[in-house]
């Protein structure tokens, strides 16, 4: 087992990660030599979850600087652009990959002059974003963890764990900290239709982990809140604006129910996720293949031809949220956007 989620290997200059479609089947990394097969592995989930994607796209910029034919520094810079806008596409709601593909090129441009420079930068760039996701996540982990209590059963939705990371998470890095605090937890895993990253990843890395865990099906959310087995809900974040998280779909869905149940609901994602440029209505949500819901790995589950509506992320408003967790603090709403990232 890697420790990593996604790693540049710097004898061949290229980029390995962990293929999560396998998952929990098959623990297996391939390896992406070229931006095409990065974006590839980046649509179809091979790699996925907000901080995974931004630092699979960073490097997607420094793999683009080695394998580049230009014969100038200003060529080159031109290629990494064009490269940046094609990493950048794949996937449009979670902040993290335009943030960290953005870093890439806009420390080239402030310190490289030289091809050689831009190639070593862009390479130390992606390495220092991909080295800073794990050291945040513990940050901002170890102040989540302060909000949970012996005992707690905690929801979480999708997969906000060290596989949707570099490495330890957010969501489950807060309960990693706190079972490192020597708190007993126990997490209820919801399924995370129709991609299913709650049965299959979530609860695979609990279970590596041995922090117990219990898979429901989405729609079992509320019935457990209803008769009081659930004491906090904790999830990840693809984009925090001034008004609203936008996460997996459903999220939104479970924030209703936890509000009506007197249940918090908290929100862990690093810095690089908060958008304070838009609000809820700007952001583009994601739409995904309609064969994700007519089709169950390859069993058709639905009429070939049904109209399909299959959003990948909804959007959470703030009112919704017990408190937003950055390695920067831990902020109950409301509160001015810029604060979550100073
Ligand atoms: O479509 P995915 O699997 O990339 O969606 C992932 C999520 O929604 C996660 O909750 C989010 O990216 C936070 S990961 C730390």
């Amino acid at each position: 087992m890697v420790l990593r989620t996604i790693d540049w290997d710097s004898e061949k200059n290229t980029i390995h990660l962990v293929d999560q479609t396998l998952l929990p089947a098959e623990y297996k990394t391939i390896e992406c030599s070229t931006v095409d097969s990065l974006c590839e592995a980046i649509k179809t989930l091979r790699v996925r979850g907000a901080p995974a994607i931004g630092a699979a796209g960073a490097y997607g910029i420094a793999l683009a600087a080695h394998k580049s034919k230009a014969s100038t520094a200003l060529e080159l810079l031109d290629e990494l652009e064009s490269k940046a806008a094609q990493i950048k596409s794949t996937r449009p709601t979670a902040s993290n990959l335009s943030f960290s593909v953005e870093r890439v090129i806009n420390t080239i441009k402030s310190v490289a002059a030289t091809k050689a420079d831009i190639i070593d930068v862009a390479t130390e760039e992606a390495q220092l974003i991909a080295d800073e996701d794990i050291i945040i996540n513990k940050k901002l982990s170890k102040r989540g963890a302060e909000l949970l209590e012996d005992g707690d059963t905690v929801m979480t939705h999708c997969n906000a764990g060290r596989l949707a990371c570099v490495g330890w998470g957010t969501a489950l890095g807060v309960v990693r900290s706190a079972v490192e605090d020597g708190k007993e937890i126990r997490v209820v895993a919801c399924e995370t239709r129709p991609l299913h990253q709650g049965s299959r990843i979530t609860t695979y890395e609990l279970m590596e982990d041995k922090i117990p865990v219990t898979l429901i099906t989405d729609s079992t959310a509320g019935y457990m809140m209803r008769r009081g087995l659930v004491d906090k809900v904790i999830v990840g974040a693809d984009r925090i604006t001034e008004d609203a998280v936008f996460n997996k779909i459903g999220t939104y869905t479970h924030s209703v129910l936890a509000k009506e149940h007197d249940i918090p609901f908290y929100v862990a994602a690093p810095a690089s996720t908060v958008d304070c440029k838009h609000s809820e209505d700007e952001i583009t949500i994601e739409e995904r293949d309609p064969d994700e819901l007519r089709y169950f790995k390859g069993s058709q589950v639905a009429p070939y031809n049904v109209p399909v509506y299959n959003p990948a992320f909804d959007a959470t408003p703030m009112e919704n949220i017990t408190a937003v967790i950055t390695e920067k603090g831990v902020f109950q709403p409301p509160f001015l956007i810029e604060e979550l990232i100073i």
